[in-house]
């Protein structure tokens, strides 16, 4: 049995597989008189959405669960809630807080589990952004990308699918806000070998895209204010834009906070690919169920 809790629980080959189902036109209907559990304990715009649509076009039917209704070791345990799904639905797909709730569900055997967002990581966001440059680059071997702001789920789950298809990876991040060895060590192993600095101009520097994410995620707890305070030097701004390739790309997960992570103009420009990317979130759920499926 398979699961998606990041993308290195893919092979290079299986991603590539699952990129190519992505970008198909004709796949087959594999979830056919099938349900999917899309469960949420944060709220999403895009991968609710992207998620339902997904299943919707696999044949399958979609069902939006809020987590408080189920009560993860509050109504009971995240082990019986996951046996209890896996009854009626074929996959179960889960944001959640802690990424120990998917392990948990994971350990009890009984369904395939995609992680949908979790404080680790974000890979059904990491495919659409491998996929949204591989629509602006072709092969994005040996292509650069220049992260700027917070080493979070989404930097990892992006920096690991991007390391696999043989990109150059590049952090900026304050002092106190670098990724951990282990981090690094998971990136390394998957075939990503990033630079990392404190400064967004010579990280972004000659780079093919630039992404940045918001600088307190949910569900993140501490001082928020320093943390945004700490990050005050990291805004992605046209003066941060015009140290990379003059045919950059600047990529965002979204939501966005302009005038914090990233100015509008910015996200609003002429160099931003922010909407075929949250597109492509639907287009790579389709083809990871699709692949799923057929496990
Ligand atoms: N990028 C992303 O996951 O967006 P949502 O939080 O709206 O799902
Ligand atoms: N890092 C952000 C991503 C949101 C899609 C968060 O976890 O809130």
């Amino acid at each position: 049995m398979r699961h998606l809790l990041e993308i290195d629980d893919l092979s290079t080959d299986e991603l590539e597989d699952v990129l190519a189902r992505s970008a198909a036109a004709d796949l087959a209907p594999s979830l056919t008189g099938k349900g999917v559990a899309l469960v949420f304990e944060k709220p999403s715009a895009r991968t609710r959405n992207s998620g339902e649509m997904a299943v919707f076009q696999l044949g399958g039917h979609p069902a939006y669960i809020q987590g408080t209704e189920l009560g993860f070791d509050v109504r009971e345990t995240v082990e019986d809630i996951a046996r209890t799904l896996a009854g009626y639905y074929e996959i179960v797909c889960a944001r959640v807080f802690k990424h120990e709730t998917l392990e948990r569900m994971v350990s009890t055997e009984s369904v395939p589990i995609v992680n949908l967002l979790s404080d680790q990581a974000h890979p059904m966001q990491g495919l659409a952004d491998v996929l949204t440059l591989q629509q602006q680059f072709g092969d994005i071997a040996g292509k650069t990308i220049a992260y700027v702001g917070d080493p979070n789920n989404v930097w990892r789950s992006l920096s690991i699918a991007a390391g696999m298809l043989g990109a150059n990876l590049r952090l900026a991040a304050p002092a106190g806000h670098q990724p951990s060895d282990s981090d690094l060590a998971r990136i390394r192993a998957a075939g990503g070998d990033p630079e990392i600095s404190q400064d967004a101009a010579s990280a972004v520097k000659g780079a093919d895209a630039v992404y940045t994410d918001v600088w307190v995620s949910m569900g993140e707890t501490g001082d928020t204010d320093a943390k945004k305070e700490a990050f005050a030097q990291f805004t992605v701004t046209n003066a941060v834009m015009a140290e990379a390739s003059p045919d950059a790309i600047f990529m965002h997960c979204l939501p966005a906070h302009r005038g914090e992570e990233v100015s509008a103009e910015v996200a609003d420009g002429p160099q931003s690919r922010i909407w075929p990317q949250a597109e492509n979130r639907m287009h790579t759920a389709r083809g990871l169920l699709s692949w799923l499926s057929e496990q």
